[in-house]
């Protein structure tokens, strides 16, 4: 299986200038690296400017890219549009939008206070609107076209899901403005699309969201169908594509990449995966008897 092999041409995203916001850490910075061996220069954002210089550095040296790195808080308009002015001076125009920036609490909502509740609203949901309409104007303002838009959110952006309740909200808002706005502004040569992963392992998503043991104990990986996490290339992979040229008329999408997770349950008989080989037997046996009585 070759699903940990970049799988694009080299040259593919040749002279992008792609912004990734949370491009210092986990999925942001490992897609940033395949963007960056594929040609494109990169501008990597988030909070911890001394996370950011180190992650440009890495990927400058190892692929040769340009990469702008600056501290900007998506949660703050003026932030954001300093980022914006601050590309602009490096690459002269942007290409790419990436909001993969979020935070999560995995916790009863009851537990939670109000403030906690804002804290990751304000950051995926207002975050991700203030660098959408921050470019995105930019764009339209300019008449420039053949923009993209790519925002990561989750799967249970529209399952919903217990003990992530606020993330759940922003990224089910997150996903009405992909297929929103991939209506309204297709006019301008702007498109939108979403990745929605399943269990990718992250510093930030598994170890400060469930520390400790806590994963193993509950085992994880047993709720996905394909009994294993994602690997951060065939992730990358996904978003390349989806940045890239040859993606052109995928518009609105959001692409599930969870090895089945979510639909691990949904089935109706799905409980039925319990029963044994020989329960198997045992069931054929009693509907053949079944038969013969009618
Ligand atoms: C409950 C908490 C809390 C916690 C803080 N708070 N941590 N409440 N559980 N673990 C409360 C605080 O008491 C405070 O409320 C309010 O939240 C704001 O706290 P701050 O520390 O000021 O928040 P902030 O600086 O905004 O940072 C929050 C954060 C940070 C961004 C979420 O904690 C963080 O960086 N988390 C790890 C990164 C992360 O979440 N990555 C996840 C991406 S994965 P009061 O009332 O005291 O003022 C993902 C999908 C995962 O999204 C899917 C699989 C699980
Ligand atoms: P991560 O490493 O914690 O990434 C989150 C990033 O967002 C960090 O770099 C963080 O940097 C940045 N960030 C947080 N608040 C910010 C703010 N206000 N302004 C700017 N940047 C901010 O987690 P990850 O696992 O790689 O997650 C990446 C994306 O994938 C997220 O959208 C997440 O929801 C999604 N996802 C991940 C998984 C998974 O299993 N890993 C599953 C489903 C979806 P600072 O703290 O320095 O600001």
């Amino acid at each position: 299986m070759q699903y940990d092999k970049p799988m694009l041409a080299e040259g593919s995203l040749s002279g992008k200038v792609v912004v990734v916001t949370g491009g210092g850490t986990g999925l942001g910075k490992s897609m940033s690296r395949y963007f960056a061996e594929l040609g494109a220069h990169l501008v990597l954002c988030s909070r911890k400017q001394e996370v950011l210089d180190q992650a440009a550095e890495e990927i400058a040296s190892e692929t040769g890219a340009e990469v702008l790195a600056q501290a900007c808080d998506i949660r703050k308009y003026d932030e954001v549009e300093a980022l914006k002015e601050a590309t602009l001076e490096r690459f002269g125009s942007v290409d790419v939008l990436v909001n993969n920036a979020a935070g999560n609490f995995v916790s009863p909502t009851e537990r939670l206070s109000h403030s906690a509740f804002d804290a990751i609203i304000d950051i995926v949901l207002k975050g991700s609107k203030n660098c959408t309409l921050c470019f995105g104007k930019d764009w339209i303002g300019k008449g420039q076209k053949d923009k993209v838009v790519l925002n990561i959110i989750t799967t249970y952006a529209w399952t919903g899901s217990p003990f992530v309740v606020p993330s759940a909200m922003a990224k089910a808002g997150v996903l009405a403005m992909t297929r929103s706005l991939a209506v309204e502004w297709a006019k301008y040569g702007i498109r939108q699309n979403a990745i929605a992963p399943g269990p990718f392992p992250t510093e930030g998503a598994w170890n400060r969201l469930m520390p400790g043991n806590i994963p193993d104990r509950l085992n994880v990986v047993n709720q996905i169908p394909l009994r294993r996490a994602g690997d951060h290339q065939e992730l990358s992979n996904l978003a390349a594509y989806l940045i890239s040229d040859f993606s052109a008329y995928i518009n609105g999408e959001v692409v599930t990449i969870d090895g089945g997770e979510w639909l691990q349950d949904a089935g109706q008989l799905a409980f039925l995966e319990q029963l044994s080989s020989s329960d198997w037997d045992d069931m054929a046996q009693m509907i053949k008897g079944l038969k013969g009585k009618s």
